[in-house]
């Protein structure tokens, strides 16, 4: 099938390759040139592990190609829209700029019976405003909202979970659909859930998932509140608890809280929708997560300035980590980050490193300082954050090693993530984030 996907950053990129690996003939759009170009020469223009494998695959194949000119998307069968919906510059809702400019500049080139399948995550009622745009081009509107995670977007792309598309009732609808299920047929064939329901209920959907995951996070963070002044362990809490079925374990990780581009921003955006629909008594709750979120941020940085002696100024302290989380290079609201620049504004020496993060770190915080390499951020540190948990920090980081390294033997563990034991044994003072 002729695609074409229109917004090739996180979501965008991986789903036109994902297309095409697929056996789909794709075409990315996005006005970034310098992107484009990236895309172009098989080179992912971000971190996700598998990407450039399937971009050159794509490209060498022919199957697979990334322009500006949005003439390009003429021909496609259906229409995938992906680009960002930010958070409003001081305000909490959604932006959505770059929605209605995709949308507008593709108007002209939609033919009746194309598709429109809008990916990005939108206030509801945002897709059938849309559709009226859409209608008199005789082309349908869809919504077909995407859950993958960063650090694992191409395998939650072509084997997701659950397929999700919200069209307009009748006949067109039905034919839109169809249309859908034959572009996702791996997973379709594999027998995926595919749920085909009305445009309020997709985007529905979408944001009622990142604010059920952003409460099982900061449910969480909240026992550890409790914990940290009843001298409980929140960490078996979770796991105790977690192996109640109804319940279950995962997204139970107590600790610096969560961050990136989106449980964020869609919680505060669904809060505004809330709002504006006159139902914000619903979903006052999303406030209180954010609050709970936004805590265990500064309960890292006090526990850094406690173990410190009541103060880091001239204390030079290492933050393993300034990704949002491991297996990603996104810094966007990023926890780690937070907490490094914080510190650095009480007058710590701060020294960040990140497996990956470090570039897109320093774009936007040029004030601290930065190792590519572990070893020489941790280097006489009076004190070690560990604040992503990637496994050369969590599991490759012996704490007899880090003894070599440094005098401080102080280690705050942001994420819950190292043996407090074994980190005791060996010397070291050891906090955990709601542990004793
Ligand atoms: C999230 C959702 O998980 C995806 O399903 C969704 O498609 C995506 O947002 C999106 O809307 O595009 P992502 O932002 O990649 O995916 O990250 P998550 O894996 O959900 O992690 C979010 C944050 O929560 C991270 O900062 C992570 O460190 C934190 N987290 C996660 C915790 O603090 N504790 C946990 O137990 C789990």
């Amino acid at each position: 099938m002729r695609i074409s996907v229109i917004g090739c950053g996180y979501l965008g990129a991986v789903h036109a390759a994902a297309m095409a690996s697929i056996g789909h003939e794709v075409v990315g759009i996005d006005v970034d040139q310098h992107k484009i170009d990236a895309l172009s020469r098989g080179e992912a223009p971000f971190f996700e592990p598998g990407l450039p494998e399937l971009l050159a695959e794509g490209i060498e194949s022919g199957r697979l190609r990334f322009t500006t000119d949005i003439a390009a998307a003429a021909g496609a069968q259906i229409h995938f829209v992906g680009v960002g919906t930010p958070q409003q510059a001081g305000r909490y809702a959604a932006d959505l700029t770059y929605v209605n400019a995709a949308l507008d500049s593709l108007l002209p080139y939609l033919r009746p019976g194309d598709v429109v399948a809008g990916k990005s995550t939108v206030p509801v009622g945002t897709a059938a405003e849309l559709a009226t745009r859409v209608a008199p081009t005789g082309a349908t509107l869809t919504w077909n909202p995407e859950f993958l995670r960063e650090g694992w977007a191409v395998q939650d792309t072509i084997d997701p979970d659950r397929l999700v598309l919200g069209v307009p009732s009748g006949a067109a609808g039905e034919r839109a659909a169809q249309l859908v299920r034959e572009v996702f047929y791996p997973a379709v064939d594999k027998g995926t859930p595919f749920i085909v329901t009305d445009y309020a209920t997709a985007e529905l959907v979408k944001v009622a998932a990142n604010a059920f995951l952003a409460t099982k996070i900061s449910f969480i963070n909240a026992m550890a509140e409790i914990a940290e002044v009843t001298g409980a362990d929140v960490t078996q809490l979770a796991d105790a608890i977690g192996h109640d079925e109804r319940i279950g374990r995962r997204f139970l990780g107590a600790g610096i809280g969560f961050g990136g581009g989106c449980l964020p921003k869609d919680i505060r955006a669904f809060a505004a929708r809330a709002e504006e629909l006159g139902k914000h008594e619903s979903v006052t709750f999303l406030r209180e997560v954010d609050a709970i979120n936004l805590r265990r941020r500064d309960r890292a940085v006090q526990l850094v300035i406690d173990a410190l002696g009541g103060s880091v100024f001239g204390k030079r302290v290492a933050v393993l980590g300034a990704a949002f989380k491991p297996h990603s290079d996104d810094v966007r609201d990023s926890p780690a980050l937070d907490a490094a620049v914080r510190l650095h504004g009480l007058g710590a020496s701060v020294v960040v490193t990140d497996p990956q993060a470090v570039e897109n770190a320093r774009r936007v915080h040029p004030q601290l300082s930065y190792a590519l390499d572990r070893d020489d951020a941790v280097r006489y540190a009076d004190a070690i954050l560990l604040a992503t948990e990637w496994d050369e920090y969590r599991r490759e980081f012996a704490p007899a090693h880090a003894s070599s390294l440094t005098h401080g033997r102080i280690v705050i563990d942001g994420r819950n993530a190292l043996d407090p034991a074994t980190w005791r044994s060996a010397g070291w003072t050891y906090h955990g984030m709601g542990r004793p």
